[in-house]
């Protein structure tokens, strides 16, 4: 278990009035005189989300002082990458349903879908240039770099039940943990940080987004659909080589073994049933969750490095929350 306390829905998020100001910057910036653009991407956008990823922005600004008006801008930025990520994901998954409808690929297409996904990364970057500093640019060019990285190394991937723990974490170092770090570096970049202290954040960030997809890699296999919002068993589906199926496998017999492998090498769904006692009774779900908790705990521990504020609270409880999640 983690040390932070446990998520309360009661809990004041100092972000909360802040976020308000994000949406309307989001929706301003959405604006296109193209109809299709304007349709698609506030039918994602306006089907909410956690929007993690500009509250990252947001608290690392408040606890280290930057209270401007950029960092509206910029984590409205992230949201539009990380936006944009999820139009490609899930063209490149063929996933159905995401935020609780059906996905984009699925109700416009997959060229529409790749094509928003485009413009929201342009649009992320003409956003950048009016923030006019190279630093902030710089952080967001690596970046959506590595995040296309992440997933190109993760196609290559796909099928291959051989492939090494380290191998997959490098995956979702690169496709998630990314952005997750970017936004925290941006929030000290904004409060013009001593290089120490950025580097802190960008490290909370790191593992935070490492902890966040381990949590997400075990939700495809033991979380709910209607509660998650998108279709559990899509990673079997894909012949997705995940913690939980890796883990499983150095832990079963033979026999199971060679059912995973075989689900992995096909992409066989319809195993799913089988394979989730596997999962469950090999403790592979538990293990993941523990790496989970180690990276969220990691996390954690680098807020030590901020001075005590309600953002830094918050951020503590962010952690709690990324673990002990549905949805
Ligand atoms: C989904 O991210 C993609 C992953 C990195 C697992 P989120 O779970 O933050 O997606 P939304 O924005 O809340 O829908
Ligand atoms: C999400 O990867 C990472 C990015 C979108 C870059 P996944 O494919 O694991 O996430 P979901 O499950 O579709 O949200
Ligand atoms: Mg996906
Ligand atoms: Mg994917």
């Amino acid at each position: 278990m983690l040390d932070t306390p446990a998520p309360t829905a009661a809990a004041a998020d100092p972000t909360d009035a802040a976020m308000l100001r994000v949406d309307a910057v989001i929706r301003e910036r959405l604006a296109s005189r193209v109809a299709l653009i304007d349709q698609i991407s506030r039918y994602i956008i306006g089907a909410g989300g956690k929007r993690i990823r500009p509250r990252l922005v947001l608290l690392f600004s408040e606890a280290l002082g930057f209270a401007g008006p950029e960092r509206y801008e910029l984590a409205a930025i992230v949201e539009f990458i990380h936006t944009a990520t999820l139009l490609h994901d899930d063209v490149v998954d063929e996933s159905a349903l995401r935020r609780g409808r059906a996905t984009a690929n699925a109700m416009f297409g997959n060229a529409a879908s790749v094509l928003v996904g485009d413009f929201l990364y342009s649009r992320a970057f003409q956003m950048m240039v009016s923030v006019n500093r190279m630093r902030v640019l710089e952080v967001l060019a690596d970046a959506t770099n590595v995040i296309a990285e992440g997933e190109v190394l993760q196609l290559m991937n796909m099928h291959d039940p051989d492939l090494a723990v380290d191998d997959y974490l490098r995956v979702i170092r690169f496709k998630t943990a990314k952005l997750f770090e970017a936004s925290a570096r941006l929030g000290a970049v904004l409060a013009e940080a001593p290089a120490a202290l950025e580097e802190s954040c960008a490290e909370f960030g790191r593992s935070l987004g490492t902890a966040f997809q381990l949590v997400d890699d075990l939700l495809d296999y033991e979380g709910n659909s209607s509660e998650l919002g998108k279709n559990v068993g899509d990673d079997l589906r894909e012949g997705k080589p995940t913690l939980p199926l890796l883990l499983a496998m150095e832990r079963s017999g033979t026999a199971d073994r060679a059912l995973i492998r075989h689900a992995i090498e096909h992409g066989e769904l319809q195993k799913l049933p089988e394979i989730l006692a596997i999962v469950r009774g090999t403790g592979a779900l538990d293990a993941t969750r523990d790496a989970a908790e180690g990276e969220a705990r990691k996390a954690s521990a680098v807020l030590d490095a901020l001075p005590p504020s309600r953002a830094r609270e918050a951020l503590l409880e962010l952690c709690a929350r990324s673990i002990h999640r549905s949805s």
